[in-house]
């Protein structure tokens, strides 16, 4: 559906774009044409994002054509993988959904799978101050790097080379029409660079509004907040319950939670484009997945390629994850690198129990106790023990102001 109407949209921009076309040749209609320009192709209109759109949803660019960057990053379920859930047959194979499996139906990738929703606002990965980037562990710097590997992982789209995925695109005259119009004539002599458009494409699509639209609870919140509560935003507003609040409140205050310490990429709270990550690299001690078989020692950004731990110490960088966006985190469940959390209270308890609270020893999941982390040396204790205990009321708040962040069409998914 959705898709359907960024279709309609494109075709109707494509149409405005045509209008204008004929509107400047009618001028220059004086002078005749010595070889009447040929009609474009409605085809060759696109633009890259538009490309991109259609190759992010193009399942030829896998092995057996069954997979597709939306088949993990589906865009009515805010760009996460939703095939397997708790409720499902086969769980134990499946891991309730906290990694997800490959184009051959059985491979399955070590890490569960982030939304790609406002993954465009992590800056270029910066090895200096080791910020940003793509993937938990910033090993890709851009979306188009990142847009670049899924294709050619063994445990997501399989494709054996570049040239065999090229090869994929060829098949397609659209595709064949959109590459030359947008990267030359001659890009297809050249399987890198080709190969390097596709990734630009993909990144570029994943650049567009579809991806933010920054329509959530909060957003209407802020609005009206900055308006001065003049707009008709804050008529929405008004249903803003004292439970929302008081989770705000909580999650913005360095005395109780410490949150925004690392869930804030502005300086400033309670304003729009927030997108509640810093981006930076932090260990907070998540527990080992242990019900997944892929289970594994995973040392996050300590093992990303990209960097040599950016300059500092060895292994200061081991078990950091990049710090998620908070957008949408309500329906992106399960929780962590590794999915090891399924519900959002549980990863509020498991705050709690960081922070001290001997009446949270316990993960409410397993009914044992919270488990041993892949790597405890690194862990920022600093920053996670600051604030108080909270009471379960205000747990329950902080849970409720989350759910605030969710996109107007997710709503409906809020569990
Ligand atoms: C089989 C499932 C699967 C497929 C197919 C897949 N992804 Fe992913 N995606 C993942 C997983 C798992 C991760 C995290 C991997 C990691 O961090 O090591 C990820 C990470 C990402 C991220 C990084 C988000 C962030 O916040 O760091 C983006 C963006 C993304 N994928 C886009 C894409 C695009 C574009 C495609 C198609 C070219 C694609 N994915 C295909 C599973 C998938
Ligand atoms: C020291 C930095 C830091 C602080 C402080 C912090 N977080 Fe996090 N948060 C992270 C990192 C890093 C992850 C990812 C960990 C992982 O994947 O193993 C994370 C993950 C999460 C997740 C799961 C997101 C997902 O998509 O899997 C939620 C929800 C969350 N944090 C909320 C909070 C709340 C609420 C607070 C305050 C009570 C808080 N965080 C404080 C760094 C921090």
């Amino acid at each position: 559906m959705l898709k359907k109407i960024i279709l309609s949209l494109s075709i109707l921009l494509m149409l405005i774009g045509c209008g204008g076309d004929n509107a400047y040749e009618s001028t220059e209609s004086t002078s005749t044409p010595i070889t009447p320009t040929p009609t474009p192709e409605v085809s060759t209109q696109l633009t890259k994002a538009e490309l991109g759109e259609q190759l992010f949803f193009d399942k030829n660019l896998s092995l057996t054509r069954n997979t597709s960057c939306s088949t993990c990053h589906d865009p009515d379920h805010a760009f996460m993988d939703t095939r397997f859930k708790a409720t499902d047959a086969n769980q134990s194979i499946f891991m309730h959904g906290a990694l997800s499996v490959g184009d051959d139906g059985v491979s399955l990738g070590g890490r569960n799978t982030p939304t790609a929703a406002y993954a465009m606002f992590s800056p270029e990965f910066n090895a200096t101050t080791v910020v940003g980037g793509q993937f938990h562990d910033g090993r890709a710097a851009t979306l188009k790097d990142q847009a670049m590997r899924p294709p050619l992982d063994g445990a997501e789209m399989m494709m054996p080379d570049e040239e065999s995925v090229i090869e994929r695109i060829k098949e397609n005259t659209e595709y064949v029409t959109a590459f030359k119009n947008l990267y030359g004539d001659t890009i297809f002599e050249d399987t890198e660079k080709a190969y390097n458009a596709m990734g630009e494409a993909i990144g570029n699509f994943e650049k567009t509004d579809l991806f933010a639209p920054f329509d959530s609870k909060y957003d209407v919140y802020v609005k009206c907040k900055e308006d001065g509560g003049k707009t008709s935003a804050c008529l929405q507003a008004g249903n803003w319950s004292v439970d929302e609040q008081l989770g705000m409140d909580l999650f913005f205050s360095e005395a109780n939670t410490n949150c925004a310490s690392c869930h804030q990429l502005q300086n400033t709270s309670e304003v729009s484009g927030e997108t509640f990550s810093n981006y930076k690299f932090e260990n907070i001690g998540t527990p080992k997945n242990l019900a997944t078989i892929k289970a594994r020692f995973d040392l996050g950004q300590g093992e990303s390629e990209v960097t040599d731990h950016g300059g500092l110490a060895q292994g200061a960088a081991d078990g950091a994850i990049k710090v998620p966006t908070l957008r949408n985190v309500a329906v992106t469940g399960p929780y962590m690198h590794n999915g090891v959390f399924a519900d959002l209270t549980t990863v509020l308890e498991f705050y709690e129990h960081l922070r001290g609270a001997g009446n949270k020893a316990i993960n409410p999941e397993t009914n044992a106790p919270w488990g041993e982390t892949d790597v405890e040396d690194t862990i920022n204790h600093e920053l996670l023990q600051q604030g108080v205990e909270l009471t379960d009321r205000k747990i329950e708040a902080l849970e409720a102001f989350l759910k605030t962040l969710t996109d107007a069409k997710y709503e409906s998914l809020i569990p």
